[in-house]
């Protein structure tokens, strides 16, 4: 980080893209708390919008239904004590977007481009005027390009199978590790090969296969490389 110069020098952005279970959105938590930066989560951008079609009784299938229907969406985001507020329409909708109907729904209506366009446009006005750690699929491809530090953060889905089991079953939830590892190798496909903004590692990100490591060890390494970056 620059300490002379305008404002926007001092305004750096860490875009972490990866695939669903990797363990972004704890890692970018973190990191952005270490950093004292904004985290943003665009994951739940999209849920928000696909809550918002549910709630219409738009269909999946009705695309043209959708682009229309996000216009009236009025998605906006705070942050209280640090967390990300999701505001859908003037309601906090933090505790809605995080059921298997919404998850379903938003793997599906993040591939409309009225809809990408729309949240886009979101998460670039939000890192114009400050820091961020920001995470998705299409951060340091799509969204933020010149981004000072790019990191694809993944691990393998047998992994990311276990990690969900495990925080499943510590819910107390029922739940069967192949089901879980296929339905995670489902939205794979699904985000790697939509035509719109595919998750894919940007030629610049530091790639890190977090398979056999653990939570601090990752968190480290993610310092180590805003520090060489950005310092
Ligand atoms: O990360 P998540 O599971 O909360 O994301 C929800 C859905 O939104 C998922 O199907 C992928 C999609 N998404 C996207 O297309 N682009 C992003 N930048 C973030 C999420």
């Amino acid at each position: 980080m620059a300490e002379r110069g305008n404002m926007s020098e001092r305004i750096y952005a860490v875009a972490i893209d990866g695939p669903a279970g990797a363990g972004k959105s704890t890692i970018a938590k973190r990191l952005s708390s270490g950093l004292g930066v904004i985290y943003v989560d665009t994951g739940a951008m999209y849920r928000a919008m696909a809550l918002y079609m549910i709630k219409k009784g738009i269909s999946a299938e009705d695309n043209d239904g959708i682009s229309k229907a996000c216009q009236d969406a009025d998605i906006s985001i705070d942050f209280a004590d640090g967390e990300q507020v999701v505001i859908l329409n003037g309601e906090n909708v933090n505790g809605l977007i995080r059921t298997e109907e919404v998850s379903r729904m938003a793997s599906i209506t993040s591939k409309n481009p009225d809809v990408r366009t729309k949240l886009v446009e979101l998460q670039r006005k939000l890192a114009k005027s400050k820091s961020v750690v920001m995470d998705g699929r299409d951060i340091g491809t799509v969204v933020l390009p010149d981004a000072k530090v790019k990191i694809y953060l993944t691990a393998s889905s047998a992994v990311r199978a276990k990690r969900r089991y495990d925080e499943l079953t510590a819910k107390g939830e029922k739940c069967d590790l192949a089901v879980i590892e296929a339905d995670i190798i489902e939205r794979d496909e699904r985000d790697m090969n939509r035509e719109i903004a595919p998750l894919k590692q940007a030629d610049d990100a530091v790639l890190v296969d977090t398979s056999d490591m653990g939570i601090d060890e990752v968190h480290q390494r993610l310092l180590d490389i805003v520090n060489a970056r950005i310092g």
